[in-house]
């Protein structure tokens, strides 16, 4: 059966300060290269600034508004020019759309919204279980339209924004949380091409087709907010699982720049992408499972050429992970409060491995070594 390695090893690769002469590293010949360049002006994204190596401290005023500077990373509330608020409070009487809904996560989503009063458009491919969900939940109390939908199908979407602004009349809050994982556990050179096509249609264009069927009727109506299932591996890099790790890395980039473009136009749309680790789903009970596997189970899935040492050191990384899962009722309830604080970032398990701080880390001490 093929696996899902959205676990990552701790990373070993530790970024060392860079050495009094100004180098961080034992030059080959691209290092020179780079030692070589001129130093590049630099603006950095804090306290409205603009600094260059020879303009350091010195203020410069911008003659546009700088998405990086505007940018609203916190749980602050942003007002647009109308000193209108672009945050939700979510309540009875609101519309949600929620992808990828019949089961796991997004049936969560769904609950938790239901029952907060809000009817729900369910979306997902799976008709059978869709209705099933459907089903389940008219107990609930607020209003349910279940629609069959493959995010990967721009008309698809299209018809699921006409099926609900057609039987509701308004929406306030799309989620796209619809995704797959990765077919297999080889590294990338071996990855299957067909794989690559079905994680990133779904995973990354399914987000894309949301946002464009949506977003126009959330600036329509003035107010709303976007949700965007992505993941941990969209922070950090897992080394056998490209294609989803890729996939969500770029949900959270075409997140920040949704959220960039709303703000800059002072559209009162707020947008949320959330980071989850581990979480008790039936796409989760994969990673669960391999991490109960006994040594037989294990063997059978492993990466096939890995020393025994790092097939361990895997192995560990996965189990750990089993520590951390939570259960996808719990991680939509911190889901829907990032919606009320109108965060953008919302890592439902923290960061367990420091994955993510490493490779900022990372990213800081390259800029360390420019300045
Ligand atoms: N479970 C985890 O540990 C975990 C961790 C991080 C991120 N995530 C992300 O959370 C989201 C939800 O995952 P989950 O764990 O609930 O998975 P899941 O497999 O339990 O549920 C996913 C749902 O999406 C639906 N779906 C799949 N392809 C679709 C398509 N083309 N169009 C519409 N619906 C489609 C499936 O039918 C299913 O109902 C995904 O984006 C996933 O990548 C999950």
């Amino acid at each position: 059966m093929p696996i899902t390695w959205i676990a990552i090893e701790r990373p070993t690769i530790r970024w060392a300060p860079p050495a009094a002469n100004g180098s961080s590293r034992a030059g080959s010949a691209s290092d020179v290269a780079l030692q070589r360049a001129p130093p590049r002006p630099r603006r950095a994204w804090h306290a409205g600034k603009c600094r260059t190596p020879n303009l350091r401290h010195t203020a410069i005023k911008l003659p546009y508004p700088d998405p990086m500077i505007t940018h609203n990373t916190s749980s602050k509330l942003a007002r647009n020019d109308n000193g209108r608020l672009s945050v939700m409070i979510i309540e009875a009487g609101q519309v949600a759309v929620v992808t990828g809904a019949a089961q796991g996560l997004g049936r969560a989503l769904a609950a938790g919204l239901l029952d907060r009063g809000v009817s729900v458009v369910l979306a997902d491919i799976a008709t059978e279980s869709l209705h099933d969900t459907a089903e389940a939940f008219t107990a609930r109390g607020a209003a349910i339209l279940p629609v069959t939908t493959d995010v990967s199908d721009p008309v698809a979407v299209t018809t699921l924004a006409a099926r609900t602004l057609e039987h509701f009349g308004r929406v306030d809050l799309v989620v796209n949380n619809a995704g797959i994982a990765n077919g297999g556990g080889q590294p990338l050179w071996q990855s299957d091409p067909q794989d690559w096509q079905r994680v990133l249609a779904v995973n990354l264009l399914g987000v894309v087709h949301g946002i464009q069927a949506f977003v126009p009727h959330l600036v329509a109506a003035g107010a709303g907010h976007v949700v965007n299932i992505a993941s941990l591996a969209g922070l950090i890099a897992s080394p056998f699982g490209a294609a989803y790790c890729a996939s969500k890395h770029a949900v959270v980039a075409l997140s920040e720049t949704l959220r960039s473009a709303l703000e800059i136009m002072s559209l009162p749309i707020g947008v949320t992408v959330v980071c989850p680790g581990l979480v008790r789903t039936p796409l989760g009970e994969r990673v669960i499972a391999l991490a109960q596997a006994d040594d037989d189970g294990w063997a059978e899935q492993a990466p096939a050429g890995l020393p025994m040492e790092r097939t361990q050191r895997l192995r560990a990384a996965i189990q750990y992970l089993l520590l951390t899962v939570i259960e996808p009722e719990v991680a939509a309830e911190r889901i829907l409060a990032a919606v009320e604080a109108n965060r953008l970032y919302e890592l439902t398990h923290g960061d367990p491995e420091d994955g993510a701080r490493h490779r900022v880390e990372g990213i800081l001490a390259a800029l360390d070594n420019h300045s």
